[in-house]
């Protein structure tokens, strides 16, 4: 028997035929960039463990984002950093609070730029946790799911209500999609989708945005409502309820270790699916790089285009301007 050897080589060969039959296409539409909004003026500072990820202050952020439309990056992902904190995470849902200046201040400034809002309490609140906590008959302390819903609406709302063009609750609470969407809708906002995090894991890869955020738990973890990392058709029943219950997109976060998770929600459900490249998949590749031991931008750019082959359709990541804007130069 002889088989011809060289079958897939011959296409490989020509960069011209290696590009006609790419099964993947990442560009900047599907990218969605991340931004720490803070009060203050004239604010930009370096998280330190993000290199490259500022937090900004309104005026920062008006100019970050002229400069990610010069890119071609067309959505942008918002995280309020209040200037106070308190048990209620009022700040969360107040109207002039600081994610509620931005979206306005953005949406003048960029009428055509996907203005997306994260709604979650633990950037607000004064313990870091992603709801109202309240102490149990046994004495704990806990998340109280049903309580946190309504201030996960009144948040939604009020970041509909400035002009955002979808909200993303990252709070994991039961029910909250569907809280969020029916309170939506009696206030006149049908129209805004929900990009829920659906499948999102209590992950170690988030420790670089809570030193961004200030949103580190002051007491226990977030397990008693992230995912459990060993759990995979729990990620496809999370993501059929929040469909169930209203959502638009569902999410998987964060991306690379759970590449296996994208492609099983993306197959079950067949609706549109965001993977969340999160802020400690960033920080390692930057971290490698700053020593020469890996390639930046081909690593990020193997990643990114993973996350696709994955089933992703829109990747939020930290990269999202820079891989932008080396898909811009490659075309050129
Ligand atoms: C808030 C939230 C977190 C992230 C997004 N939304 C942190 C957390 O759950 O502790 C993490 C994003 C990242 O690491 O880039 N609930």
């Amino acid at each position: 028997m002889s088989f011809p050897a060289t079958r897939l080589r011959r296409l490989r060969r020509t960069k011209p035929l290696r590009d006609l039959v790419r099964e993947t296409e990442l560009s900047a539409e599907h990218l969605v960039q991340p931004l720490f909004v803070t009060a203050g003026e004239g604010v930009r500072e370096e998280v330190d463990s993000m290199p490259g990820i500022d937090r900004l202050s309104i005026s920062e952020l008006v100019a970050e984002a002229t400069e990610l439309a010069a890119v071609g990056v067309r959505a942008v992902l918002l995280f309020g950093i209040p200037s106070s904190k308190d048990e209620a995470a009022s700040q969360a849902y107040d109207d002039e609070g600081v994610i509620q200046m931005a979206v306005r201040a953005l949406k003048e400034a960029h009428p055509e730029l996907v203005v997306i809002t994260d709604v979650c309490l633990c950037e607000y609140s004064s313990h870091g946790h992603c709801g109202i906590v309240r102490e149990t008959p046994g004495g704990q302390m806990e998340v109280d799911n049903d309580m946190t819903l309504e201030l996960l609406a009144k948040t939604a709302i009020s970041h509909a209500a400035a002009g955002a063009d979808a909200v993303a609750p990252s709070d994991m609470m039961d029910g909250r999609v569907g809280t969020i969407r029916q309170q939506l809708d009696e206030e006149g906002f049908s129209d805004t989708p929900i990009v829920a995090y659906s499948a999102k894991y209590a992950s170690a890869f988030y420790g670089p945005f809570r030193e961004a955020a200030g949103s580190t738990p002051e007491f226990g973890d977030r397990r008693g409502y992230q995912m459990d990392p060993a759990n995979a058709e729990e990620a496809i029943r999370e993501a059929k309820l929040d469909l169930e219950e209203g959502a638009d997109v569902i999410m998987v976060k964060p991306a690379l270790p759970y590449l296996d998770v994208i492609r099983r929600v993306k197959d079950a459900t067949g609706a549109p699916v965001a993977a969340y490249h999160v802020s400690g998949e960033y920080s390692m590749l930057k971290a490698a790089a700053a020593q020469g031991w890996i390639d930046e931008r081909a690593a990020a750019m193997e990643s990114l285009v993973a996350i696709r082959r994955a089933g992703a359709d829109m990747v939020i990541t930290y990269f999202a301007k820079d891989a932008a804007a080396w898909l811009s130069r490659g075309r050129a």
